[in-house]
C-alpha cells in the first residue's frame, strides 16, 4: 500500500496511523483510527518562519506551498492532509509520487535496488513537484523522513523559497506510533529496524530537521489543532473551491 497522494482525506485523521499498500492500486489514507492528541508548541522559530515571507496563495513558489518534514511517525501526512482540507489546498505525499513514477512501492524500491536508488527517485520527484509549483497552484507536501536530510533536497527547497515545517515529537512517541502503524495497518517502513537504530538515526537527523523554517511540537494535540497552528503561524489563506457550478467557498 502506498501513501495517499490525493488531497484532503479525513479531517480528523489521527497522527498515529500510517498505512502503506503492498499494491500501488490500493491508495488509502496513511493515517486512520482513533483521534490522537498531539501537541503544538511554536518556538522562537515562529519569527524566523514569518520573517520576510510573502505567503499569499498563488504568489509564486514561496507563497503557495508548504513542505512538512520530520522523522518517521511524525504525522507529516496526517497533518498535511488536515491542513490541505482546512485551506482547500492540494495535499501530496512525496512517497506516493515516487511510487507512482517508479511503478512500485517505496518498500519495493528499497528491497530491489537499495536506499541509494530510492534517494535518487526521491530527489527527482521533489524536483518535479517544485517545478510544477512554479506554474502556480497550491500544495501541502509531506516529505519522507529522510528527504530533508539529503543536502541536495534541502538545497532544492531553499532555492524554491518554500516554507518548511518540522513536526517534532519525543523519539519514544515516534517509535510507538511507528510500531502501532506497523501492527495495525501493516505499514512498511524499510528503515524501521531496532529501537536503538531508530534512536540513533533520529538523533542524527533531528539536527537537520531543526533547520526548517518552523518547528512544531506534536505531543498532546489533535492533527487539526496542529494544522490550524501551521496555517496561523505561516499566515496561509484558504482558497475558494472551484466546481463546475462555480465557487463554493
Ligand atoms: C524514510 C521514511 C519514509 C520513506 C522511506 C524512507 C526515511 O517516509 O520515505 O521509507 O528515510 O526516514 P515516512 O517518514 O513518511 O515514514
Amino acid at each position: 500500500m502506498v501513501k495517499s497522494t490525493s488531497e484532503n482525506a479525513q479531517k480528523s485523521s489521527p497522527i498515529a496511523t500510517k498505512r502503506k499498500a503492498a499494491h500501488l492500486k490500493k491508495r488509502s489514507a496513511k493515517k486512520a483510527g482513533a483521534r490522537k492528541r498531539v501537541g503544538v508548541r511554536s518556538t522562537a522559530l515562529r519569527e524566523k518562519a514569518l520573517c520576510g515571507k510573502a505567503l499569499a496563495p498563488g504568489a509564486g513558489t514561496s507563497g503557495n506551498a508548504v513542505f512538512l518534514v520530520g522523522f518517521m511517525g511524525a504525522g507529516k501526512s496526517s497533518v498535511g492532509r488536515a491542513l490541505g482540507q482546512r485551506l482547500n489546498w492540494l495535499f501530496e505525499d512525496l512517497d506516493d509520487r515516487i511510487a507512482f513514477r517508479e511503478g512500485r512501492t517505496v518498500a519495493e524500491i528499497f528491497r530491489d535496488n537499495g536506499e541509494p536508488e530510492f534517494r535518487r527517485a526521491e530527489h527527482a520527484a521533489l524536483k518535479q513537484v517544485l517545478q510544477e509549483l512554479r506554474g502556480g497552484g497550491t500544495r501541502i507536501v509531506a516529505l519522507g523522513g529522510g528527504a530533508f536530510v539529503q543536502s541536495g533536497n534541502a538545497a532544492l527547497l531553499k532555492a524554491g523559497g518554500v516554507p518548511t515545517v518540522f513536526l517534532d515529537a519525543p523519539v519514544d512517541e515516534l517509535w510507538q506510533r511507528c510500531c502501532k502503524q506497523a501492527s495495525e495497518s501493516g505499514t512498511e517502513r524499510p528503515l524501521l529496524s531496532s529501537r536503538d537504530r531508530f534512536g540513533e538515526l533520529h538523533a542524527t537527523r533531528r539536527r537537520t530537521y531543526l533547520k526548517a523554517a518552523l518547528k512544531i511540537e506534536t505531543g498532546g494535540r489533535t492533527v487539526d489543532a496542529i494544522a490550524a497552528e501551521i496555517a496561523d503561524v505561516l499566515g496561509l489563506k484558504k482558497i475558494a473551491l472551484r466546481t463546475e457550478q462555480g465557487e463554493v467557498e
